[in-house]
C-alpha cells in the first residue's frame, strides 16, 4: 500500500485529486467509484476547481459505493441527492452516466445484481475513491463482511448510526440498511484510493494498514490489493508505525 501523508485536509484533497486528475488525463471516459461522506469533499471541491480552470471530466462515468434502503433519490439525506450535488454537477459529468445504488427498488437483490452488471459493462472501475469508517468499514461493508462479497443489501451497525446521525434531524431517523458495493467489488477496482483526515481515524487506519488483514477491520482487505493508495493528514497518520 502507498501512503501518502499530507500536512492537513487540504493537502490531502490536492494530493487525492492529482492522482484522479492522471487517470482522468490517461482516459477520459474513466470509471470512478464515489464514495460519500466528509472525507471525500475536499478532493471533489478540488476536481470541481480543476474542471473550472480547464479540466474535462464530461466522458467520465461514475459508480457510488453505497445508497441507505428507503430513500428515494430525491431526498436530500440520500447518496443520489449527496453524489448529484458534489460529483455530478460540480464535475460537469452526464447524469446518465451516474449510477447510484437504488435504494427504493422493490426487488433490492435483483437491483445489486443489475448495479454489478452495469460496473462489468462499463469495463470495471478504473478508480475507487473511499473513506474508512471509524470501524474500518469500507462502503457499508461492516466488520465481519466477507473480503468476496459483492452489491448487496447490509445492516448498519449502531456505531455507523451514530455517526452519521449528522446529516438526519435525529439518530432515529439513520436507516438501519443500506445497499453497498461488496469488498470484492472494491478490491475489484483496479486502483483503490482511501481518504482519511483528522484523529478521530487514526486508529481505523492504523488497524487498516499496520494491523492483520481481518474481517474485523475491513479496510485491512487493502493489503491485499496490488495498487492501493491511502492519502491521509497528519492527525489521521498519527497512529501509523
Ligand atoms: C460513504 C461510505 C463510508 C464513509 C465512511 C467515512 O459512501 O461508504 O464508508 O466513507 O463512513 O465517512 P466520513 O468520510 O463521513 O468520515
Amino acid at each position: 500500500m502507498k501512503i501518502i501523508v499530507a500536512p492537513d485536509p487540504a493537502g490531502v484533497a490536492v494530493a487525492a485529486a492529482d492522482i484522479v486528475t492522471d487517470v482522468v488525463r490517461t482516459e477520459p471516459a474513466a470509471v470512478l467509484g464515489l464514495a460519500t461522506g466528509s472525507s471525500p469533499l475536499g478532493l471533489y471541491a478540488q476536481l470541481a476547481a480543476r474542471v473550472a480552470a480547464g479540466l474535462d471530466m464530461t466522458a467520465v462515468r461514475g459508480f457510488a459505493l453505497d445508497e441507505y434502503v428507503g430513500l428515494a433519490p430525491h431526498d436530500p439525506r440520500s447518496y443520489a441527492h449527496v453524489i448529484r450535488t458534489t460529483v455530478t454537477e460540480p464535475l460537469r459529468l452526464h447524469p446518465r452516466n451516474v449510477l447510484v445504488p437504488n435504494g427504493i427498488a422493490d426487488d433490492l437483490p435483483a437491483a445489486c445484481a443489475g448495479f454489478e452488471a452495469a460496473i462489468a459493462a462499463a469495463g470495471g472501475v478504473d478508480l475507487q475513491v473511499l473513506g474508512i469508517g471509524r470501524n474500518g468499514h469500507l462502503g457499508f461493508n461492516e466488520p465481519m463482511s466477507p473480503f468476496d462479497s459483492r452489491t448487496r443489501v447490509a445492516t448498519l451497525t449502531e456505531s455507523t448510526r451514530r455517526d452519521n446521525a449528522r446529516f438526519f434531524d435525529s439518530p432515529q431517523d439513520v436507516p438501519d440498511r443500506c445497499v453497498t458495493q461488496g469488498l470484492g467489488t472494491i478490491m475489484d477496482a483496479r486502483i483503490a484510493l482511501l481518504i482519511a483526515t483528522g484523529p478521530a481515524k487514526a486508529d481505523a487506519v492504523a488497524a487498516a494498514v499496520d494491523g492483520p488483514v481481518t474481517r474485523r477491520c475491513p479496510a485491512s482487505v487493502l493489503q491485499r490489493h496490488g495498487h492501493a493508495v491511502l492519502v491521509v493528514d497528519e492527525a489521521a497518520a498519527a497512529e501509523l508505525r
